[in-house]
C-alpha cells in the first residue's frame, strides 16, 4: 500500500484580493517527520510564507519544536531567550512556557486547570486598549477591533530572529465575526473571524514601493532599541498597530537593565529569502530607533525615524493585502517569520478559553539583507 504523497495546495482568494501568500500542506505526519517530508515543507514554507496543515491536535510539543528546529538545527533557545522573565517587558503576561519543552509558550485567553504540566494558569488575549494611543469606546468592543501589534517574533537584542513560528489551535471559541477598523482617517477596515491571526507578506510590502523607496529600503538599515520590549512598555501604538506614536515614553536608556553595546541589533531594511531570493521589507516598527542610511547619515530623530518606516510599511497592510487566518481546533500554522509581519487581533471575555501553542528559536544566523549591486548583477 503506497502513503499518499504530500500535497500542497495554495490558498485560494478572491480575485481583487492582493494576498498572493499561504497554502494548506496536507498528507503529512508531522509526528514522524521524514527528511523527505521536511525538504517538501521547506520548500513549500519559502515558497507560500504561510503554511495551514488541519487536524493537528495530537501533536506533542516536541513534535512542534522538531518541526521548528529542523529549520535551523543550530538553534536552540526559545526566539526571546530568557529575556521574557524581565517583568516589564510588554511581552511578559502573553506568554507562559511548557515546563517540559521550554521552546513552546502557551498563549491565549481565560482560566486553564491543568494543560501540558501547566496548572492554574489565566492567559489572557492582549487587547488594544492596554498598547494603543486611543481606543475603541467599550460599547462598541463587541463588534470593533483593531490590529493588537504588527510585528516579526524577535528579541531583537542580542538574539537573531526566527526563521519559523508554528502555532498550534488547541482551543478556539468562536464563531462570531468582528469589523477591524485602522481608525488611521483613510476609513478603511476589514471584516475578521473573532481572535484571527492576521498576517501581510513583506515581499508585497516591497514589490508595492515607488523605485525610489525600493532603492531606499535595500540601502537603509535599521537601529533597534536595547532590551525594546522593556524600552517600549510606556509607550502607546498607532490605532492601525504599525509602530508607536511618539509621545516621549519610551524609558530612558539608564532604566533599562544593563546594555551590552555589542548585543545592539542594527539590521537590513530588506531580508532575503533564502530559497527564492526575494526581497521582503523585513522591520518591527514598534522597537525602531534609528535608520543608518547608504551615505553614513544616522537618523536618530525617532519621530522622523517612525514617520519614515510607517509610510513605506503603511500600504502593504492595506485591507486587500491582509490574509486574517479563521482558526479551526487542531489547525498549526507555520509561518516564515522573516517574510511576513503578524498580528493579533481581536477582543475575548475573560473567560472565554482559547488555547495556543507558540514555538520559534532564536536563530543562529542574522537574516541576510540584499545582495550588493555588483554581486546581483
Ligand atoms: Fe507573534
Amino acid at each position: 500500500m503506497t502513503t499518499p504523497s504530500i500535497a500542497v495546495t495554495p490558498l485560494v482568494f478572491p480575485e481583487d484580493s492582493g494576498i498572493n501568500f499561504g497554502a494548506s500542506v496536507s498528507n503529512i505526519d508531522i509526528e514522524k517527520l521524514t527528511d523527505a517530508d521536511f525538504d517538501t515543507i521547506r520548500d513549500a514554507l519559502f515558497t507560500h510564507q504561510v503554511l495551514v496543515f488541519k487536524n493537528q491536535h495530537h501533536i506533542s510539543p516536541a513534535a512542534q519544536y522538531e518541526l521548528v528546529r529542523r529549520f535551523d538545527p543550530a538553534a536552540t533557545s526559545y526566539g526571546h531567550g530568557k529575556t521574557l522573565d524581565a517583568k516589564r517587558s510588554v511581552l511578559h503576561p502573553d506568554l507562559k512556557t511548557i515546563p517540559h519543552q521550554p521552546q513552546v509558550q502557551v498563549i491565549g485567553n481565560g482560566p486553564v486547570a491543568e494543560y501540558e504540566g501547566l496548572r492554574d494558569i489565566r492567559l489572557k488575549h492582549p487587547h488594544h486598549q492596554t498598547f494603543h494611543a486611543t481606543r475603541i469606546p467599550p460599547e462598541d468592543d463587541l463588534d470593533f477591533t483593531r490590529f493588537y501589534r504588527w510585528h516579526i517574533d524577535a528579541a531583537l537584542y542580542g538574539l537573531a530572529p526566527p526563521i519559523v513560528t508554528a502555532l498550534l489551535a488547541v482551543k478556539v471559541p468562536g464563531g462570531r465575526r468582528q469589523t477591524c477598523r485602522y481608525d488611521d482617517g483613510t476609513g478603511d477596515e476589514l471584516d475578521v473571524p473573532l481572535g484571527t491571526t492576521a498576517f501581510v507578506s513583506g515581499e508585497t510590502m516591497y514589490n508595492i514601493l515607488s523605485d525610489e523607496d525600493k532603492e531606499f529600503v535595500r540601502s537603509t538599515k535599521i537601529e533597534y532599541a536595547p532590551h525594546p520590549y522593556i524600552w517600549m512598555s510606556q509607550a502607546k501604538s498607532r490605532s492601525d498597530g504599525l509602530g508607536i506614536v511618539s509621545q516621549g515614553l519610551e524609558l530612558p536608556l539608564d532604566d533599562l537593565p544593563p546594555i551590552e553595546e555589542d548585543k545592539i541589533q542594527i539590521l537590513p531594511m530588506c531580508w532575503r529569502n533564502p530559497a527564492t531570493g526575494n526581497l521582503a521589507v523585513q522591520v518591527h516598527p514598534s522597537a525602531v530607533r534609528k535608520l543608518h542610511l547608504a551615505d553614513g547619515t544616522v537618523i536618530d530623530d525617532l519621530a522622523e525615524v517612525r514617520e519614515i518606516v510607517h509610510r513605506l510599511q503603511r500600504p502593504g497592510i492595506a485591507p486587500k493585502m491582509v490574509y486574517s487566518h479563521d482558526w479551526e481546533e487542531g489547525d498549526l500554522v507555520l509561518f516564515h517569520n522573516r517574510g511576513v509581519l503578524h498580528s493579533v487581533v481581536g477582543a475575548f471575555a475573560e473567560d472565554e478559553v482559547r488555547l495556543f501553542r507558540q514555538c520559534n528559536v532564536a536563530a543562529s544566523a542574522l537574516p541576510e539583507g540584499p545582495l550588493p549591486v555588483t554581486a546581483a548583477a
